[in-house]
């Protein structure tokens, strides 16, 4: 009696920790929620976490709760992709949520694709990302569509000849975006007057400034992160260079105007989406965002919202909770009605969508114009 007692104690747990499993659908997902680009993080997993909420309100996927596994990955590549590891071996993830960065995506999906767990990006723009493999998707568009957008812009809307760039080389992201930039630029007619560089955690660019100032661009192409972005404005101003300052998505942050203050305002970068949509789609989900965590959601949020969603109804979809399976219905995914578009995923598991034009305001993001691919 004793001895049946005691193995009855011993297996309890176990036959606990079972019947938890089959109850839940554990995903995982890592980001930046500390570091210099913190914001990109935070607000992505409060996307996921808004999606997943009400998901789990209306009785979860499959008759299961989601189960959410966030990890921080600080803005590091090597953290972003132990973090992957560990959702992988110990959490026993059935798909992970990842990466803003490109570069932290490029260095995380590799062990998502070796052990076939798909892996979803809600905002890697650069196209290596997904040529990882086929279990790494991504629900936003990429950066040689996100250049041309820009270099499109520039010189039909703002008329403008000559541009100068200066990207960030330690970013992936900013290599490929610059890129692409200059190339569509030139091939509008436009002429690049200077291609200069800095490195992620640089705090004083004025150097660089002052050689594109005695070039006298038209305007100036900054495709980085908001931290160091919001600097550059500020010693470009300092030094009187005035013209435009034109980026990418990796802008959207509201700590860019903290850092910028009014030396970034009127500048214009390359969006997802716009808060002053009138799409049901969005004034929907930012009534839910703002009811919920009390602040405007930018890209990011809405981007991870997407992503969450996507996600769960490929898992729904799917016979089992196999990898393939959940992998076989992502690469499905079309027309799926998002917050940052209609969302379908194209053969290189790459979203193909409009992007916006949005000139800074202070913490507003005044919507110009919208691009189509
Ligand atoms: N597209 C950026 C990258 O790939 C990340 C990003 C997306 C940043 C959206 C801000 C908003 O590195």
């Amino acid at each position: 009696m004793k001895r049946l007692l005691l193995s009855l104690l011993l297996i309890l747990p176990l036959l606990a920790g079972c019947t938890k499993k089959d109850n839940e659908i554990v995903i995982g997902e890592y980001d930046s929620m500390s570091g210099s680009d913190a914001t990109f993080g935070l607000s992505s997993n409060k996307g996921v976490r808004l999606a997943f909420d009400e998901i789990n309100a209306a009785g979860g996927i499959k008759g299961k709760k989601i189960n959410l596994r966030a990890m921080d990955d600080q803005g590091k590549n090597e953290e972003a992709a132990s973090a992957v590891t560990r959702l992988i071996s110990q959490d026993k993830v059935v798909a992970i949520l990842g990466g803003v960065a490109s570069g932290r995506s490029k260095a995380a999906a590799p062990i998502a694709q070796s052990h076939k767990v798909p892996f979803v990006s809600p905002a890697s723009t650069n196209p290596d990302v997904t040529k990882i493999g086929d279990y790494v998707f991504r629900v936003c568009f990429i950066d040689p569509f996100q250049g041309l957008v820009m270099a499109k812009f520039a010189s039909e809307n703002l008329k403008i000849k000559k541009a100068a760039v200066l990207r960030d080389v330690k970013n992936d992201y900013s290599v490929g975006l610059a890129d692409v930039f200059v190339e569509e630029f030139k091939k509008r007619g436009g002429e690049i007057v200077a291609d200069l560089s800095y490195q992620a955690g640089d705090i004083d660019f004025k150097a660089q400034l002052t050689q594109i100032r005695s070039k006298n661009p038209d305007a100036v192409y900054v495709p980085g992160y908001y931290t160091e972005v919001g600097l550059i404005a500020q010693q470009a101003r300092q030094l009187g260079l005035k013209v435009p300052l034109m980026g990418g998505d990796g802008w959207d942050s509201d700590k860019l105007s903290e850092i910028g203050k009014e030396a970034i305002n009127g500048n214009y970068y390359s969006n997802h989406y716009t808060t002053e949509s009138t799409d049901p789609a969005v004034t929907e989900f930012i009534k839910k965002f703002k009811a919920k965590y009390n602040e405007t959601p930018d890209a990011l949020a809405a981007l991870g919202y997407d992503a969450a969603k996507i996600l769960a109804a490929a898992i729904d979809r799917a016979h089992d909770l196999s990898g393939q399976a959940i992998r076989d219905e992502l690469a499905k995914t079309k027309d799926f009605p998002g917050v940052t578009g209609k969302i379908g995923l194209n053969e290189n598991r790459d979203a193909v969508k409009s992007a916006v034009v949005i000139q800074v305001d202070g913490k507003n993001r005044k919507y110009i114009t919208t691009i189509s691919p």
